[in-house]
């Protein structure tokens, strides 16, 4: 029997606050309605003034571990999928590897944006059936809310700040990860952006919904041209990874895909003719957290309890970049 990569946890963390569809449309120019009815959202989470990005993917982070009866000192790589680390340097992956009480085992951050957690999921995967480590902890989390711009109603209605993680390990079984693709294309890079650097947060500050701190990146997005090209992409991509590792759209079980625009789900749902309530929808709970969506997506459908050994899921991601790709499972953790 060979060595597969298996999902053994899975965890998911989304902060208390909730940023309503009817609190924004009293901040910038929009209603609930309209809100709906292009996106799916009804409502986003929004991080505390004493939290930062490591402190959602380390809530994601013990969840998952706890679910996988493993703790820290078992792990042996940390990635974290991010656009929004809490400090330029160091990675915020060796902030959570402190603040869960690890030490000396690498730890590193991935930036692919919406798709990080794909991307991330791909690289260790590739690294653990390459032999060079036997469990990997893989989180995306974000703190979207401090680089929107809550006067651009283009904009600010779109995002939320959660974590999700999993536990993965290399062993004898199967199923696990089957395999996953992935793509860039930089000549769309103006299309959707955050020119300026992050500059972090002071725990303790509020977050400046003004905008008018010096530094604070803001997203700017043409919302039509990234919509169709994210339908296109999306499209091709599902159906390339199927050919790929040799499966039918009939073989997929459940579409897990990012969490952007309902409007957008379902394109790749028609395209991939699920049937209905195979694909995960969670985009209306806490809008677009970015590379936080697809392990937060997972992770409310494993809590469901929905899925059964042997079912194959099919996890997809579109991003700022553009950068884009998919992972094929066979769901081994029982
Ligand atoms: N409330 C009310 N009106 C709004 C609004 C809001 N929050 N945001 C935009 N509008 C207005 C626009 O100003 C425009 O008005 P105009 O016709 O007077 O100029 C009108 O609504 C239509 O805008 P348009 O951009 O054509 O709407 P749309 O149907 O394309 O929906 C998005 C806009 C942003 C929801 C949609 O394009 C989208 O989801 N794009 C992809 C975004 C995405 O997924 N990004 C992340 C990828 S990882």
């Amino acid at each position: 029997m060979s060595l597969h990569t298996h999902i053994v946890g899975v965890g998911g963390y989304l902060p208390e606050r909730i940023l309503s569809n009817e609190t924004l449309s009293t901040m910038v120019d929009t209603t609930d309605a309209w809100i709906r009815e292009r996106t799916g959202i009804t409502q986003r989470h929004i991080l505390a003034h004493d939290q930062q990005t490591s402190d959602l993917a380390v809530e994601a982070a013990k969840q998952a571990l706890d679910d996988a009866g493993l703790t820290i000192d078992d792990i042996d790589a940390l990635i974290v999928a991010t656009t929004t680390p809490d400090m330029v340097f160091p990675s915020t992956a060796s902030v959570v590897q402190y603040k869960l009480g690890g030490k000396g085992f690498p730890a590193w951050d991935i930036q692919a944006v919406c798709s990080g957690f794909v991307y991330g999921l791909a690289q260790a995967d590739g690294m653990m059936r390459g032999g060079m480590f036997q469990r990997v902890l893989m989180i995306g989390a974000e703190s979207m809310s401090r680089i929107v711009d809550w006067k651009d109603r283009n904009t600010c209605v779109l995002f939320g700040d959660g974590a999700g993680a999993v536990v993965l390990e290399n062993r004898e079984g199967e199923g696990g990860m089957i395999g996953s693709v992935l793509h860039c294309d930089g000549s769309y890079r103006q299309l959707l952006m955050a020119e300026h650097q992050h500059n972090g947060h002071e725990p303790g500050k509020a977050i400046d919904f003004s905008m008018d701190a010096a530094g604070v990146a803001a997203i700017e997005m043409k919302g039509n041209e990234v919509f169709r090209v994210a339908v296109s992409k999306l499209g091709e991509v599902v159906g390339e990874v199927l050919d790929k590792y040799g499966l039918q759209k009939s073989d997929v079980d459940w579409l897990v895909p990012h969490q952007a625009n309902i409007r957008i789900l379902n394109a790749t749902a028609k395209k991939m003719k699920m049937e209905a309530g195979r694909m995960v929808i969670t985009v209306d709970q806490h809008a677009n957290t970015s590379s936080a969506s697809v392990p937060l997506a997972l992770n409310h459908l494993y809590r469901q309890g929905s899925i059964q050994t042997g079912q194959i899921l099919l996890l997809e991601a579109f991003a700022s970049g553009f950068a884009w790709g998919a992972n094929l499972i066979r769901w081994s953790k029982s």
